[in-house]
């Protein structure tokens, strides 16, 4: 078995709501290898975003841990990018300061952190928007901005909450495919919150489907199809089938260890930088 790179080990997110206590996770076990792609679907309310956050460390579990590189995540670091649904740009900041928000806490010397900027902005496409303000940028631009800032670190995990939500459907397949060869080229360890079944199949190599209430992982669903994935194959309507009979089964989740729940063996990583590059 692979080491694995992220790994949540019994971990417990309780709130208070109106002096009530709320469970928003409920012993969340999950390990994910280096490289690898993971994607969580879940209703409304399950925990998804509490999740991403106790990865980044802007949230701290009630109980249980969470290890990254075999240091517990306690605080954010720069080796953990973010990208929110909102592209959350400073409107007072151009494209290229907005970006360069992602290294404010690196100790990079302002040459780098400028070389780094420019890089991620070529990354991204928007080389030739560098000066301009969020407002005249589009929202799919905005969003890619947004996800350099996440890049612009160089972390070696990418946390994405529902990064296309709000997009048109041709924006958002065109952003799925950059994201993937950001992936297959950088060597990312990427984990992707979605409410879109499809997307969380065409980009995930496994799916980890949520419940809601207490949040808990139901099922985790492998994806064992080699890239570059064709949208419309039926191998990808089987497994798109699979996540969503597992998002609407009612009762309990499964009490053993969910399928899944290690990092998949083959990783298919390397597969996939060959079958990205052609
Ligand atoms: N800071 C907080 N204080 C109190 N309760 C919170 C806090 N953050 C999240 N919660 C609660 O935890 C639960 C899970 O919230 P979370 O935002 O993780 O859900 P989600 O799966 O991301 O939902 P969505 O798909 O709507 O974004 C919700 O019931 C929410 O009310
Ligand atoms: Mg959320």
């Amino acid at each position: 078995m692979i080491r694995p790179h992220l790994s949540v080990e019994h971990v417990t997110r309780q709130f208070q709501i109106e002096g009530e206590p709320l469970i928003a996770l409920d012993d969340i076990n999950l390990d994910i290898a280096e490289g690898e792609f993971v994607t969580i679907v879940g209703a409304s309310g399950c925990g998804k975003s509490t999740l991403l956050r106790l990865f980044s460390g802007l949230d701290i579990a009630t109980s249980g841990l969470i290890h990254h590189a075999g240091t517990a995540v306690s605080e954010p670091s720069l080796d953990r990018g973010i990208v929110f649904q909102e592209p959350r740009l400073f409107p007072w900041l151009t494209v290229e300061k907005n970006i360069s928000l992602g290294l404010l806490n690196s100790k990079l010397s302002n040459a780098r952190k400028a070389e780094l900027v420019r890089e991620h902005l070529e990354l991204v496409g928007l080389s030739r928007f560098a000066n301009v303000y969020p407002h005249q940028l589009s929202g799919g631009m905005a969003q890619r901005a947004g996800i350099a800032r996440g890049l612009v670190s160089r972390p070696n995990v990418l946390l994405l909450d529902e990064p296309f939500g709000a997009l048109d459907a041709i924006t958002k397949a065109h952003l799925q495919d950059e994201l993937q060869e950001i992936w297959a080229k950088e060597n990312i360890t990427m984990v992707l919150v979605t409410h879109d079944v499809e997307e969380a199949v065409y980009l995930g190599d496994r799916v980890v489907v949520m419940s809601p209430r207490p949040g808990r992982i139901r099922e985790i669903i492998p994806v064992k199809l080699a890239r570059p994935r064709r949208r419309t194959s039926s191998e990808i309507a089987n497994v798109r089938d699979r996540v969503l009979k597992s998002l609407h089964a009612t009762g309990e989740p499964p009490q053993s260890a969910p399928e899944g729940s290690q990092p998949a063996d083959d990783g298919g990583h390397l597969e996939r930088a060959v079958a990205l590059a052609r």
